[in-house]
Protein backbone atom coordinates (compact mmCIF):
# COMPACT_ATOMS: atom_id res chain seq x y z
CA UNK A 1 0.00 0.00 0.00
CA UNK A 2 1.11 3.69 -0.83
CA UNK A 3 2.03 5.33 2.13
CA UNK A 4 0.22 9.33 2.09
CA UNK A 5 4.25 10.31 2.40
CA UNK A 6 4.65 8.65 -1.12
CA UNK A 7 1.11 9.39 -2.76
CA UNK A 8 2.18 12.48 -4.41
CA UNK A 9 5.43 11.24 -5.25
CA UNK A 10 3.26 7.82 -6.74
CA UNK A 11 0.98 10.63 -8.35
CA UNK A 12 3.95 12.59 -9.96
CA UNK A 13 5.55 9.10 -11.36
CA UNK A 14 2.10 8.16 -13.02
CA UNK A 15 2.30 11.42 -14.66
CA UNK A 16 5.46 11.24 -15.86
CA UNK A 17 5.05 8.18 -17.42
CA UNK A 18 2.73 9.23 -19.70
CA UNK A 19 5.00 12.39 -20.77
CA UNK A 20 8.00 9.96 -21.53
CA UNK A 21 6.16 8.76 -24.35
CA UNK A 22 6.69 12.16 -26.14
CA UNK A 23 10.66 11.50 -26.34
CA UNK A 24 9.77 8.00 -27.51
CA UNK A 25 7.75 9.34 -30.76
CA UNK A 26 10.17 12.15 -31.37
CA UNK A 27 12.83 9.21 -31.21
CA UNK A 28 11.51 7.60 -33.85
CA UNK A 29 11.27 10.43 -35.97
CA UNK A 30 14.78 11.89 -35.39
CA UNK A 31 16.81 8.62 -34.06
CA UNK A 32 18.69 7.96 -31.07
CA UNK A 33 19.72 11.45 -30.73
CA UNK A 34 16.87 13.65 -29.62
CA UNK A 35 16.42 17.78 -31.08
CA UNK A 36 17.58 20.01 -27.99
CA UNK A 37 14.23 22.18 -29.07
CA UNK A 38 12.20 19.38 -27.56
CA UNK A 39 13.00 20.73 -24.22
CA UNK A 40 10.74 23.76 -22.75
CA UNK A 41 11.91 27.24 -23.06
CA UNK A 42 12.38 27.14 -19.20
CA UNK A 43 15.10 24.22 -19.44
CA UNK A 44 16.69 25.46 -22.35
CA UNK A 45 16.92 29.20 -20.17
CA UNK A 46 18.76 27.49 -17.59
CA UNK A 47 20.75 24.87 -19.58
CA UNK A 48 22.46 28.10 -21.74
CA UNK A 49 23.11 29.77 -18.59
CA UNK A 50 25.11 26.89 -17.15
CA UNK A 51 26.56 26.39 -20.51
CA UNK A 52 27.79 29.81 -20.14
CA UNK A 53 29.01 29.60 -16.41
CA UNK A 54 30.40 25.71 -17.14
CA UNK A 55 32.98 27.50 -19.63
CA UNK A 56 34.70 29.50 -17.21
CA UNK A 57 34.71 26.88 -14.30
CA UNK A 58 36.37 24.36 -17.24
CA UNK A 59 38.98 27.02 -18.11
CA UNK A 60 39.69 27.67 -14.20
CA UNK A 61 39.74 23.95 -13.22
CA UNK A 62 42.41 23.29 -15.97
CA UNK A 63 44.58 25.95 -14.04
CA UNK A 64 43.10 24.82 -10.79
CA UNK A 65 46.60 25.55 -8.75
CA UNK A 66 46.72 29.43 -10.43
CA UNK A 67 43.48 29.75 -8.63
CA UNK A 68 43.29 32.58 -6.11
CA UNK A 69 41.56 30.78 -3.00
CA UNK A 70 40.18 32.08 0.33
CA UNK A 71 39.07 30.20 3.34
CA UNK A 72 35.81 30.18 3.92
CA UNK A 73 35.43 28.16 6.79
CA UNK A 74 37.26 24.10 7.84
CA UNK A 75 36.94 22.27 5.07
CA UNK A 76 34.76 24.80 3.11
CA UNK A 77 36.84 26.52 0.73
CA UNK A 78 35.73 29.57 -1.77
CA UNK A 79 36.87 30.21 -5.17
CA UNK A 80 37.50 33.26 -7.70
CA UNK A 81 35.87 30.83 -10.25
CA UNK A 82 33.09 29.92 -7.84
CA UNK A 83 32.02 33.89 -7.48
CA UNK A 84 32.49 33.97 -11.00
CA UNK A 85 30.29 31.43 -12.16
CA UNK A 86 27.14 32.81 -9.72
CA UNK A 87 27.55 36.06 -11.40
CA UNK A 88 27.36 34.94 -14.83
CA UNK A 89 24.34 32.61 -13.90
CA UNK A 90 22.57 35.46 -12.35
CA UNK A 91 23.15 37.70 -15.07
CA UNK A 92 21.93 35.28 -17.78
CA UNK A 93 18.95 33.81 -15.74
CA UNK A 94 17.87 37.56 -14.79
CA UNK A 95 18.16 38.33 -19.14
CA UNK A 96 15.60 35.53 -19.86
CA UNK A 97 13.34 36.08 -16.71
CA UNK A 98 13.44 39.58 -15.79
CA UNK A 99 12.32 40.59 -12.35
CA UNK A 100 12.70 36.75 -10.13
CA UNK A 101 13.97 35.98 -7.48
CA UNK A 102 17.58 34.59 -6.70
CA UNK A 103 19.29 32.72 -4.25
CA UNK A 104 22.36 32.06 -4.60
CA UNK A 105 25.46 30.13 -2.32
CA UNK A 106 28.01 33.07 -2.96
CA UNK A 107 25.30 36.20 -3.01
CA UNK A 108 22.83 35.26 -0.68
CA UNK A 109 19.19 35.98 -1.89
CA UNK A 110 18.28 39.01 -3.75
CA UNK A 111 14.47 40.12 -4.16
CA UNK A 112 13.01 40.39 -7.55
CA UNK A 113 10.24 41.93 -8.47
CA UNK A 114 8.52 38.70 -8.97
CA UNK A 115 8.91 37.22 -5.78
CA UNK A 116 6.67 34.25 -6.67
CA UNK A 117 9.64 32.71 -8.35
CA UNK A 118 12.82 32.34 -7.36
CA UNK A 119 16.08 30.18 -8.97
CA UNK A 120 18.47 28.70 -6.14
CA UNK A 121 21.82 28.49 -7.00
CA UNK A 122 24.70 26.49 -6.40
CA UNK A 123 27.71 27.88 -9.07
CA UNK A 124 30.16 25.34 -7.71
CA UNK A 125 29.26 22.09 -5.74
CA UNK A 126 32.16 19.89 -4.93
CA UNK A 127 34.49 22.88 -4.29
CA UNK A 128 36.86 20.97 -2.59
CA UNK A 129 36.69 18.28 -5.53
CA UNK A 130 37.38 20.97 -7.69
CA UNK A 131 40.12 22.61 -6.02
CA UNK A 132 41.81 19.75 -5.60
CA UNK A 133 41.40 18.64 -9.61
CA UNK A 134 38.96 15.98 -8.72
CA UNK A 135 36.55 16.43 -11.49
CA UNK A 136 33.33 15.78 -9.84
CA UNK A 137 31.71 19.35 -9.31
CA UNK A 138 28.54 20.24 -10.79
CA UNK A 139 26.57 23.31 -11.56
CA UNK A 140 22.90 23.37 -10.03
CA UNK A 141 20.34 25.69 -10.35
CA UNK A 142 16.68 24.59 -9.52
CA UNK A 143 13.22 26.84 -10.18
CA UNK A 144 10.69 27.55 -7.18
CA UNK A 145 7.50 28.81 -7.84
CA UNK A 146 5.74 29.79 -4.71
CA UNK A 147 8.31 27.56 -2.94
CA UNK A 148 7.50 24.23 -4.81
CA UNK A 149 10.35 22.97 -6.98
CA UNK A 150 9.61 23.04 -10.50
CA UNK A 151 12.63 22.42 -12.19
CA UNK A 152 15.81 21.19 -11.79
CA UNK A 153 19.21 20.88 -13.53
CA UNK A 154 22.53 19.60 -12.62
CA UNK A 155 25.89 19.88 -15.27
CA UNK A 156 29.26 18.18 -14.53
CA UNK A 157 31.61 20.59 -17.03
CA UNK A 158 34.28 18.05 -17.32
CA UNK A 159 32.21 14.55 -18.46
CA UNK A 160 29.61 17.12 -20.08
CA UNK A 161 26.46 15.21 -18.29
CA UNK A 162 23.44 17.38 -17.88
CA UNK A 163 20.72 16.31 -15.62
CA UNK A 164 17.54 18.04 -16.16
CA UNK A 165 14.00 17.70 -14.71
CA UNK A 166 10.72 19.38 -15.04
CA UNK A 167 7.91 19.10 -12.65
CA UNK A 168 5.36 16.13 -14.17
CA UNK A 169 8.22 15.61 -17.16
CA UNK A 170 10.45 13.39 -16.27
CA UNK A 171 13.87 13.35 -15.81
CA UNK A 172 17.04 13.08 -17.72
CA UNK A 173 20.78 12.77 -18.30
CA UNK A 174 21.56 14.58 -22.11
CA UNK A 175 18.84 13.29 -24.10
CA UNK A 176 18.00 10.27 -22.33
CA UNK A 177 15.20 9.32 -19.34
CA UNK A 178 16.94 8.29 -16.51
CA UNK A 179 14.87 6.38 -13.43
CA UNK A 180 15.88 5.23 -9.69
CA UNK A 181 17.95 1.65 -9.62
CA UNK A 182 14.78 -0.73 -8.83
CA UNK A 183 17.74 -2.94 -6.50
CA UNK A 184 15.32 -4.29 -3.27
CA UNK A 185 17.38 -5.45 -0.75
CA UNK A 186 19.93 -3.08 0.82
CA UNK A 187 22.72 -5.90 0.92
CA UNK A 188 22.47 -5.72 -3.00
CA UNK A 189 22.72 -1.69 -2.95
CA UNK A 190 25.54 1.21 -3.00
CA UNK A 191 24.77 4.34 -0.91
CA UNK A 192 26.02 7.65 -1.27
CA UNK A 193 27.10 9.34 1.86
CA UNK A 194 28.43 12.85 3.38
CA UNK A 195 31.74 12.51 5.36
CA UNK A 196 31.48 15.76 7.83
CA UNK A 197 34.38 18.21 8.95
CA UNK A 198 35.14 16.87 11.96
CA UNK A 199 34.67 20.20 13.53
CA UNK A 200 31.41 19.95 12.60
CA UNK A 201 28.74 19.01 15.83
CA UNK A 202 27.52 16.08 14.13
CA UNK A 203 30.53 14.46 13.16
CA UNK A 204 30.09 11.67 15.71
CA UNK A 205 26.27 10.70 15.35
CA UNK A 206 27.74 10.84 10.91
CA UNK A 207 30.36 8.25 12.50
CA UNK A 208 27.53 6.49 13.84
CA UNK A 209 25.24 6.35 10.96
CA UNK A 210 28.08 5.13 8.46
CA UNK A 211 29.03 2.29 10.60
CA UNK A 212 24.73 1.72 10.70
CA UNK A 213 24.87 1.11 7.45
CA UNK A 214 27.70 -0.15 6.23
CA UNK A 215 27.41 -3.67 7.61
CA UNK A 216 24.06 -3.70 5.55
CA UNK A 217 25.46 -2.65 2.18
CA UNK A 218 27.11 -3.76 -0.58
CA UNK A 219 29.54 -0.28 -0.35
CA UNK A 220 29.33 2.95 1.26
CA UNK A 221 30.41 6.12 -1.18
CA UNK A 222 31.20 9.74 -0.31
CA UNK A 223 31.83 11.54 -3.57
CA UNK A 224 31.73 15.39 -2.52
CA UNK A 225 28.83 17.02 -4.13
CA UNK A 226 25.21 16.54 -2.91
CA UNK A 227 24.06 17.95 -6.40
CA UNK A 228 25.72 14.94 -8.30
CA UNK A 229 24.91 12.39 -5.11
CA UNK A 230 21.21 13.16 -6.02
CA UNK A 231 21.66 13.25 -9.49
CA UNK A 232 23.08 10.01 -9.26
CA UNK A 233 19.86 8.47 -7.38
CA UNK A 234 18.13 9.66 -9.81
CA UNK A 235 20.16 7.93 -12.93
CA UNK A 236 20.39 4.66 -10.73
CA UNK A 237 23.75 5.00 -10.59
CA UNK A 238 23.99 4.59 -6.53
CA UNK A 239 20.76 3.28 -4.96
CA UNK A 240 20.36 5.68 -2.27
CA UNK A 241 22.11 8.71 -0.37
CA UNK A 242 21.52 10.78 2.87
CA UNK A 243 23.09 13.86 4.14
CA UNK A 244 22.48 16.31 7.09
CA UNK A 245 23.40 19.93 7.10
CA UNK A 246 22.33 20.76 3.90
CA UNK A 247 21.30 24.49 2.75
CA UNK A 248 18.63 24.54 -0.18
CA UNK A 249 21.16 25.06 -3.37
CA UNK A 250 22.44 21.97 -2.93
CA UNK A 251 19.55 19.80 -3.13
CA UNK A 252 17.19 21.84 -4.76
CA UNK A 253 17.89 20.72 -8.38
CA UNK A 254 18.54 17.30 -7.16
CA UNK A 255 15.08 16.62 -5.22
CA UNK A 256 13.57 17.58 -8.83
CA UNK A 257 15.68 15.15 -10.74
CA UNK A 258 14.96 12.28 -7.82
CA UNK A 259 11.42 12.78 -8.01
CA UNK A 260 11.04 13.17 -11.86
CA UNK A 261 13.30 9.77 -11.58
CA UNK A 262 10.84 7.94 -9.57
CA UNK A 263 12.58 8.16 -6.54
CA UNK A 264 11.46 9.10 -3.18
CA UNK A 265 12.56 11.84 -1.14
CA UNK A 266 12.26 12.92 2.51
CA UNK A 267 14.45 14.39 5.00
CA UNK A 268 15.56 12.28 7.95
CA UNK A 269 12.24 12.63 9.80
CA UNK A 270 10.54 10.98 7.26
CA UNK A 271 8.73 14.16 6.49
CA UNK A 272 8.54 15.60 3.32
CA UNK A 273 11.44 17.38 2.09
CA UNK A 274 10.93 21.15 2.02
CA UNK A 275 14.03 23.71 1.08
CA UNK A 276 14.07 24.47 4.66
CA UNK A 277 14.69 20.86 5.29
CA UNK A 278 18.34 20.19 7.03
CA UNK A 279 18.53 16.56 6.05
CA UNK A 280 17.92 14.78 3.20
CA UNK A 281 17.40 11.19 1.94
CA UNK A 282 16.44 9.56 -1.60
CA UNK A 283 16.33 5.73 -2.95
CA UNK A 284 13.50 3.96 -4.49
CA UNK A 285 10.49 3.19 -2.26
CA UNK A 286 12.12 0.20 -0.51
CA UNK A 287 15.22 1.47 0.02
CA UNK A 288 14.12 4.92 1.12
CA UNK A 289 11.78 2.92 3.51
CA UNK A 290 14.66 0.51 4.97
CA UNK A 291 17.48 3.81 5.36
CA UNK A 292 14.64 5.73 6.87
CA UNK A 293 14.19 2.48 9.66
CA UNK A 294 18.28 2.65 10.19
CA UNK A 295 18.55 6.91 10.37
CA UNK A 296 15.70 8.50 11.19
CA UNK A 297 14.29 9.28 14.76
CA UNK A 298 13.11 5.08 15.26
CA UNK A 299 17.17 4.58 15.48
CA UNK A 300 17.87 7.25 17.78
CA UNK A 301 14.81 7.19 20.03
CA UNK A 302 16.52 9.50 22.92
CA UNK A 303 17.64 12.09 20.47
CA UNK A 304 13.60 11.93 19.03
CA UNK A 305 12.48 12.52 22.29
CA UNK A 306 15.00 15.39 23.13
CA UNK A 307 13.05 16.99 20.01
C1 LIG B 1 29.22 20.73 -0.41
C2 LIG B 1 29.16 19.46 -1.20
C3 LIG B 1 29.41 18.26 -0.31
C4 LIG B 1 28.47 18.21 0.85
C5 LIG B 1 28.51 19.51 1.64
C6 LIG B 1 28.22 20.69 0.73
P1 LIG B 1 30.05 22.88 -1.75
O1 LIG B 1 28.90 21.85 -1.21
O2 LIG B 1 27.90 19.29 -1.79
O3 LIG B 1 29.25 17.05 -1.03
O4 LIG B 1 28.82 17.14 1.68
O5 LIG B 1 27.53 19.44 2.65
O6 LIG B 1 28.32 21.90 1.46
O7 LIG B 1 30.58 23.62 -0.55
O8 LIG B 1 31.07 22.09 -2.45
O9 LIG B 1 29.25 23.78 -2.65
CA1 LIG C 1 27.04 22.87 -2.41
CA1 LIG D 1 29.13 25.71 -3.71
Amino acid sequence: MTSPLHAGTAARLSRSRSCARIPAVAKQLFGPSLPVMLRSALLNVMIKAAQKAARALKRDFGEVEHLQVSLKGPANFVSAADHRAEQTLREELERARPGYSFLGEEGGRYEGTDKTHCWIVDPLDGTLNFLHSIPHFAISIALAREGAIVAGIVYNPVTDELFTAERGKGAFLNDRRIRVASRKRLADSVIACALPHPSRGDAALARQEHSTVQERVAGLRRFGAAALDLAWVAAGRVDGYWERGLAPWDMAAGIALVREAGGFVTDLSGREIALTSDSILAGNELLHRDLLRLLGPSARPAAAAAG
